[in-house]
């Protein structure tokens, strides 16, 4: 199994691979629009030989500034279980911090996204459209980070 940055010629292949995630039309939508209202920042693929297995994306927040959003992650349903979506959130978080964005949030179960340094605590002040108890933040700048307006916007594709 490799982690990489997804090409041009995966681009095709993400949404059916999201949609056997988690078994409905959505989250592929999701996929497709965030790219094409340009909000996707990064993104990266799993493979095993040359058949794509997992998937995630970063995308930029409309607010607060400098910071992402993660989401969806997705591992097909025959390799669920087997470290992927681990590897491939590990992989996110450590190339946007790399790239100096502050923080990035999520929406997902805490104990999941809890093992990668989201905190349910940090995103708890925020506005959020959201559950608050279902949305984390990964902090890597905390200076930044506290000065930050209060108010989380997801981007377009959101609603
Ligand atoms: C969630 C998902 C990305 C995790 O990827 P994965 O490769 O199966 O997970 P890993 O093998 O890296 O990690 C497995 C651990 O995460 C836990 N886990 C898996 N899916 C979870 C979920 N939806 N909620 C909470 N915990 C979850 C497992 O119980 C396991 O815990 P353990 O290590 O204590 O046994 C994958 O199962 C998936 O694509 N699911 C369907 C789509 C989805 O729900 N995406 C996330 C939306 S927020």
């Amino acid at each position: 199994m490799f982690v990489r940055l997804t090409t041009a010629r995966d681009i095709a292949k993400i949404p059916p691979l999201v949609e056997a995630a988690f078994g409905r039309h959505d989250e592929g939508l999701l996929v497709t629009e965030l790219r094409d209202h340009g909000d996707m920042v990064l993104e990266f693929v799993a493979t095993d030989r040359e058949q794509l297995i997992g998937h995630v994306m970063l995308s930029r927040m409309v607010s607060p500034p400098l910071t992402l959003v993660l989401a969806p992650v997705s591992v097909h349903p025959d390799w669920q279980g087997k470290g992927i979506g681990s590897t491939l959130v590990r992989a996110a978080t450590e190339a946007a911090e790399e790239a100096g964005w502050t923080a990035i949030f999520v929406l997902g179960d805490p104990n999941f996204y809890g093992r990668f340094g989201f905190e349910v605590e940090q995103a708890e002040a925020f506005d959020t459209p959201y559950p608050h108890e279902s949305t984390g933040a990964c902090v890597f700048n905390d200076e930044d980070f506290s000065t930050l307006p209060l108010e989380i916007i997801y981007p377009r594709a959101f609603s």
